[in-house]
């Protein structure tokens, strides 16, 4: 069901109950003050009935003509004995003598309807007749003037119930389209993005911050990190693609010269085959680091475990200076081992990165420290090589990028080996700084949570 149709129904549905329960008010409140006026007017009857009787014992008025002179206006007049017989029996018209009569000794009252549906109002009260005898005197009145009274007001209260509904509909309608047209509109504008295959914010139409306006926003703010996913993508493809071109030219260009000239020139084969085995090296390499980042995405591909970061730290300082032949001095700040939680693969991993970095762009000594606050560990790895410049620094953690491309690729490097490192220590929420002064080294800090 549409937004629109659902609160036209809600305000109808509404409206009517409202209107129904403020009608039935007004017409039970005005029924019950016009019955209770009707019976105090029959109560009034009934005294100066009695009192006429009383006042006939010195004038001696055959009670059959004192009874008939008594009437009220449609009404009837029962005098009943102790066995239920009646004494007389006075009325202006003939069906009201269907309406019930009984003996009683106490004052009784009430607001009935006859067989003929004509309501009437009924007092009896205990009465000393003529012959000494405790009698019932029974008046009955039939209540014309209230039944119109009251069926006029019915007529009024329909009539106004559904007066009020006509502006309450049309009230509805115009408030149902005020709520939806902004939301139909920016739907239809929703529907239409993409134009031409790229994704476009909408244009705010609303100057004020209402709910439209704010999913206007919500929407265009979706639409920008759509756009800036989508570029990261194309740069991450058209990047990867080029890196791969370069080894595969290479490959080709050999094996092609292997199959011109290989049979001929078997000096050639030992380069051909050495290149071809180094590339290939490197493109497994470069795939395996871009499997890795892809692999990285999400708070959900990492294991935290609590590990020694210390005795981790000292482990790498260890393999890559036998690796490399390189001098690497590691230290901490505390005399225990630190103990932090993450995950240990990704962690060691990172840590080598920046490690690897330091022996492959640096030749002096590389000095590792480790220190901890409250509730962080800073890990800084510091060479003594060229260093970056202010611009080099700002780029040095995106995919692929490498300050010099010729010694990196030289030394076997894809550029993806810092983003990668700032990947994993953004997932376990913390920071890698980098203080370098280009011809004085460099210090790559990582910051991690404990
Ligand atoms: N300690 C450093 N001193 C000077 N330059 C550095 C240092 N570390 C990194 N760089 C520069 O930053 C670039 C990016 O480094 P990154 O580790 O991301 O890639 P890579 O070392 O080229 O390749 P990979 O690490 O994937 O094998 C390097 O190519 C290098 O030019
Ligand atoms: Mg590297």
């Amino acid at each position: 069901m549409k937004l629109r149709t659902k609160i036209q129904i809600f305000l109808t549905m509404f409206l009517v109950i409202v209107i129904l329960i403020i009608n039935s008010a007004v017409y039970l409140l005005y029924e019950n003050r016009v019955s209770e006026n009707e019976l105090n007017r029959v109560h009034n009857d009934v005294e100066n009935i009695m009192e006429a009787i009383a006042r006939n014992k010195t004038a001696n008025i055959e009670n059959d003509r004192l009874l008939q002179a008594l009437l009220p206006a449609d009404s009837m007049i029962r005098i009943i004995d102790e066995q239920g017989e009646m004494i007389d029996e006075k009325a202006k018209e003939t069906s009201f003598l269907d309406w019930p009569s009984h003996y009683t000794k106490t004052e009784e009252q009430r607001l009935a309807t006859g067989a003929d549906g004509v309501p009437y109002a009924q007092i009896a009260v205990p009465l000393i007749w003529t012959d000494g005898s405790i009698v019932t005197l029974q008046v009955s009145e039939a209540l014309y003037a209230m039944e119109d009274g009251l069926s006029i007001l019915r007529i009024v209260l329909y009539l106004s119930a559904g007066l009020m509904l006509i502006p309450a509909l049309i009230a509805g309608y115009y408030l149902a389209r005020l709520v939806t047209k902004p939301v139909q509109s920016l739907t239809t504008e929703m529907k239409q993005n993409p134009h031409h295959g790229k994704w476009e914010k909408l244009t705010l139409h609303q100057k004020n911050n209402d709910e439209i306006s704010q999913m206007q926003q919500a929407y265009n703010a979706m639409i920008e990190r759509i756009n800036e996913n989508i570029e990261n993508q194309d740069r991450f493809v058209s990047d990867a693609s080029h890196e791969l071109r370069t080894p595969l030219s290479v490959i080709t260009s050999y094996t092609e010269l292997l199959q011109r000239r290989g049979k001929d020139k078997p000096e050639i084969f030992d380069e051909a085959t050495g290149a071809i085995l180094s590339e290939a090296e490197r493109m497994k390499h470069l795939t395996e680091q871009m499997l890795l980042l892809a692999k990285n995405q999400g708070q959900e591909s990492i294991y935290m475990t609590p590990i020694n970061i210390s005795e981790m730290t000292r482990e790498v300082v260890r393999s890559l200076s036998t690796a490399y032949q390189r001098e690497m001095k590691f230290s901490q700040h505390t005399t225990n081992d630190i103990t932090i939680s993450a995950d240990r693969p990704k962690i060691q991993q990172a840590v080598y990165i920046v490690m690897d970095n330091a022996c492959k762009y640096s030749d002096e000594e590389v000095l590792v420290l480790l220190k901890e606050t409250d509730d962080h560990i800073y890990l800084s790895i510091t060479d003594q090589g060229e260093g970056l410049a202010e611009e080099e620094q700002k780029q040095i953690f995106e995919r692929f990028y490498r300050v010099d491309k010729a010694r990196s690729r030289q030394a076997g490097g894809t550029g993806l080996g810092l983003a990668i490192c700032h990947q994993i220590v953004q997932l376990h929420g913390g920071n890698i700084r980098l203080d370098s002064q280009p011809g004085n080294g460099s210090t790559f800090t990582i910051e991690l949570p404990k």
